[in-house]
């Protein structure tokens, strides 16, 4: 072991499990790149000011679970805590939505980062699939996320999950709501903290876990009530296309997610058997934050899977993904003239697409087939002196323990033949 451990709230992906995580990413990624969503990749790190802006100053992933740092050339920066805001401005700063092909439709892959107190399913730095559709207000671009994302845990075998929604109302009808939710709040028996919440972001108070906090709450306003009649009609038709679709949903008012951009319709995936980090992925509308950061008016919707608790989602359900041994063929030379041999064979063999791994450091044969069928490759290649004299080399079925002696110069095709 070395002097060095991972950071606290952090771990390490290690072969074979860090499978299962590639997996994982594949599988919420392959929907969205059969649904025209390209792929999008920025920085680690961004202005600090465009999370704040972006996020939300009140939220508690800007006051208190931001990496914010000041580089020695004196900018502010900061470990990117979320991906949508940084895909937002990459597609302004690149003007992708100028080029007359609205919406803008991007996935993303990366690790983010959250000052946050660690537990199972809570780390400080994570992974997420993503997706953001900019520029487009339709009801069906946001049915059409919600489905792909709902197909890709159904994909990777999950069932367990659930579909949580809401609309959290637009600029016309939410601060009305605000402000006679702030009424009602301002006469409870609340915290200085959660008064000072009741002040900046009072929605947020609906979602406090406390028991103290949650029975005072009946009979609070209720956002639903406030709806326009445009945000209504817009939250109707997303219902409607998901019931059309087979998607169960439930309607969940209390849904208000923790970062400030949201408007209209909010979701949320959780998963029965994570406890209280239940959240696999969550996403909605963010008509306003384009003007928020700067740019134009851009409606957009999106979400992120979290990829660390979709891999505990799969474990809970007792769910092991169907994953290829990474290795088909291993080769076992047994002397110096067989190395030099086999390894031309091991190049070749990797030069025509066969996963091909080789028995490096000079092992004995006992270990060297130890590690063969640890690499859970499905053929070994054996060849010692008197194997080369002969001009053969044997090929050792690691299921049915048979072994053939095949001609040096056909070993390559019998082995693609064998593998199919
Ligand atoms: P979020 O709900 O903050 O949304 O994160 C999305 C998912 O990332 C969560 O459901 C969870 O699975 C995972 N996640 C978040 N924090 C952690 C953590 N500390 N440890 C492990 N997993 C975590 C967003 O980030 C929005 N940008 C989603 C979005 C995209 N909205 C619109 N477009």
């Amino acid at each position: 072991m070395s002097t060095f451990k991972a950071p606290k709230g952090t771990y390490d992906l290690i072969p074979p499990q860090s499978a299962t995580y590639l997996a994982v990413r594949e599988a919420i990624s392959a929907p969205l790149k059969n649904s025209g969503y390209g792929y999008i990749e920025t920085p680690g790190f961004e202005n600090v000011e465009l999370f704040a802006r972006g996020v939300g100053e009140s939220t508690d992933i800007v006051t208190k679970e931001m990496y914010a740092f000041e580089t020695k050339g004196g900018d502010q920066l900061a470990l990117r805590p979320e991906g949508t805001a940084s895909v937002l401005r990459a597609a302004l700063e690149a003007n992708l939505h100028k080029a007359g092909n609205l919406p803008v439709k991007l996935w993303y892959s990366g690790s983010y980062y959250r000052y946050e107190r660690p537990q199972k399913g809570r780390y400080r730095h994570f992974s997420q699939v993503g997706a953001e559709a900019i520029g487009t207000e339709d009801p069906a671009l946001d049915a059409e996320l919600i489905i792909l994302a709902d197909q890709a845990y159904r994909a990777l075998g999950l069932r367990n999950f659930r579909i949580l929604l809401n609309s959290l109302g637009d600029k016309e009808c939410r601060p009305v709501y605000r402000a006679a939710l702030q009424d009602f709040l301002r006469g409870l028996e609340l915290d200085e903290d959660t008064r000072r919440r009741v002040d900046i972001n009072p929605l947020r108070v609906l979602d406090d876990k406390r028991e103290t906090v949650q029975k005072q709450l009946d009979g609070a306003p209720k956002l639903r009530d406030y709806l326009c009649e445009a945000c209504k009609a817009y939250h109707e038709q997303v219902r409607e296309l998901l019931t059309a679709a087979g998607v169960a949903f439930e309607d969940d008012e209390k849904l208000v997610r923790g970062l400030d951009y949201y408007t209209r319709t909010t979701f949320e995936f959780v998963h029965d058997g994570l406890g209280s980090q239940s959240a696999v992925g969550g996403g909605g509308r963010y008509d306003g934050l384009s003007e928020m950061i700067g740019g134009p008016a851009l409606p957009s919707v999106g979400w992120a899977l979290g990829v660390d608790r979709t891999v505990l989602a799969l474990e809970a359900e007792g769910i092991a993904l169907d994953i290829p041994a990474a290795t088909a063929v291993y080769a076992v030379p047994l002397g110096e003239e067989a190395r030099r041999v086999l390894f031309g064979v091991v190049t070749e063999l990797r030069r025509s697409g066969v996963a091909t791994d080789f028995a490096y450091g000079g092992k004995g044969l006992k270990n060297a087939m130890k590690s063969a069928n640890r690499s859970g490759a499905r053929l070994a290649l054996v060849a010692g002196e008197r194997d080369l004299a002969e001009g053969v080399v044997q090929l050792k079925d690691l299921e049915s323990g048979e072994q053939t002696a095949v001609a040096l110069g056909a070993v390559a095709e019998e082995i693609r033949r064998t593998l199919g």
